[in-house]
């Protein structure tokens, strides 16, 4: 990789894609660790937004996988069910379709629809490597256009869309800032329009409606309605990215509904099993009913354009995790689930208690002094946005690490989650902000609990110290 042809196209990628906050904090990580730990300070983890251990549980994911597979070569053939699981498995191990096993679909799209109040067609479901993989899908169709194209984003939004869809040299990003509800309606219409006016072809508004990461909210209904006129009236896709979907802490008949469920014809759903099943298996769905116009006149379906950018590009996803999957939409009995809902329920408790204990921490720490501090309140997710007020506290690179290495507090900084064009509206956006995690820590049960209550406690002091207060006694 170092001959003449190859260095510029090197140079350019560096000056375009700078390393991620995240991964240079993940980077970073064993130096600040020895640091805390040669200081004698325990380490408090409200960084990363990983699964607990507690919840997802490999052993009982293979175990059920398993058992799945040897019910499936028994129903096969009663008779001798170890050569039809031998058949089984070479099927699993030889080449696929590129949409995968049907019976995968089908059980997926039941319980899917089912869960979020919709009709989900199993033949319009496109397996993908977890939403990472919906993402690279979505880009690189809409890169075949070859001109400048731009993405509606949030601001603050996921990095990882950002990185992926900047590989693309022609990709820009045109942010619409956020309140507690969503992206502000009559800023995203002008964004439109502004990107539109500077000769981009505009496809779509990348977003995560529910536990937005990194933005700590979950969208309203009424936000979700507003901004759905505007994208139908502006011809726009919505790209809905749903990790958390599942992870929700709103009564049932209070979840909102996702874009994909209120118009799947101007949605490319992506669906991840990563949190509510394992990240490891990779497993995903893109789901979307969209048209597209092309050639003159004629339509042609967005799902069947995406099916040939798969094929040409992984050729095929893993059958043997995707038939693994469906295992986990089947019950103890391996009969088919109808909802994943109780599912949600268990890993939700945990989830739901750290969120509990990170908050009520907050509020009886810091809640004495609203104008200095704030913090979102997540419907859904693993993530709070925690906001220093007043502007006397900057949270850049060095303040996070100073937390870890004075505080023994891992927290990630806001400001790299924000798009160039808004980092050009307000040179301080995100430097008064910080990502609070509530999803993992090391330990289960009560160590969890003792945990994510000394990490809220070390938090809040540091906050409170680093403010000019008072610490905590
Ligand atoms: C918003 C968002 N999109 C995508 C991902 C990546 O998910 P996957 O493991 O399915 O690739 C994450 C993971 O944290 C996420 O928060």
């Amino acid at each position: 990789m170092n001959d003449r042809r190859t260095r510029p196209i090197q140079a350019e990628i560096l000056r375009t894609r700078p390393m991620s906050v995240t991964r240079k904090m993940a980077a970073d990580f064993p130096r600040l660790r020895a640091m805390a730990e040669q200081r004698g300070l325990t380490l408090h983890h409200l960084g990363a937004g990983y699964p607990h251990p507690e919840v997802s549980s490999p052993e009982r994911y293979i175990a059920q996988k398993e058992a799945y597979f040897s019910h499936l070569a028994r129903v096969r053939d009663p008779e001798s069910p170890d050569r039809a699981r031998r058949e089984l498995m070479r099927e699993l191990y030889n080449y696929g379709d590129t949409l995968g096993p049907r019976s995968t679909r089908e059980a997926f799209a039941r319980v899917y629809g089912h869960d979020f109040g919709f009709s989900m067609d199993p033949d319009r479901l496109i397996p993908t490597m977890g939403a990472t993989g919906g993402i690279a899908l979505v880009c690189s169709l809409f890169e075949r256009y070859g001109g400048p194209l731009a993405y509606i984003v949030d601001a603050p939004t996921y990095t990882g869309f950002v990185s992926r869809a900047s590989l693309y040299q022609k990709a820009r990003f045109y942010s619409v800032p956020m309140d507690e509800e969503g992206p502000i309606p009559g800023l995203f219409r002008a964004q439109v329009k502004k990107a539109r006016e500077d000769g981009n072809f505009v496809p779509l508004y990348y977003t995560v409606p529910d536990g937005h990461n990194p933005g700590g909210i979950s969208f309203s209904q009424a936000r979700r309605l507003e901004i759905l006129d505007i994208v139908r009236e502006e011809g726009l896709l919505i790209a809905e990215d749903a990790p958390y979907t599942y992870i929700s802490y709103e009564d049932e008949g209070a979840r909102p509904r996702p874009f994909v469920a209120l118009d799947p014809g101007h949605t490319i759903h992506l669906f991840t099993a990563s949190k509510i099943g394992l990240p490891g298996p990779r497993v995903g769905f893109l789901y979307t009913e969209a048209g597209a116009v092309v050639a003159g006149d004629e339509k042609v379906s967005i799902k069947d354009l995406l099916v040939i950018e798969s094929a040409g590009d992984l050729l095929f996803h893993n059958p043997e995790s995707l038939l693994g999957f469906e295992a986990y939409l089947m019950d103890d009995r391996l009969e088919p689930r109808e909802s994943l809902w109780p599912v949600a329920a268990t890993k939700n408790a945990v989830y739901g208690e750290n969120r509990r204990i990170l908050l009520e921490g907050l509020q009886t720490w810091l809640g004495d002094y609203p104008d200095r501090f704030s913090w979102t309140c997540p419907g859904a997710g693993f993530f709070t946005v925690f906001t220093f007020k007043g502007g006397q506290v900057r949270t850049d690179a060095a303040f996070v690490e100073k937390l870890v290495a004075t505080y023994g507090v891992v927290t990630i900084p806001m400001f790299g989650f924000y798009p160039e064009d808004a980092k050009e509206r307000d040179p301080l956006a995100g430097l008064d902000q910080l990502r609070l995690s509530f999803s993992y820590n090391e330990r289960t049960g009560d160590g969890r609990r003792q945990d994510m209550l000394d990490a809220v406690r070390a938090f809040a002091h540091a906050a409170r110290i680093e403010s000019g207060l008072p610490g905590i006694d």
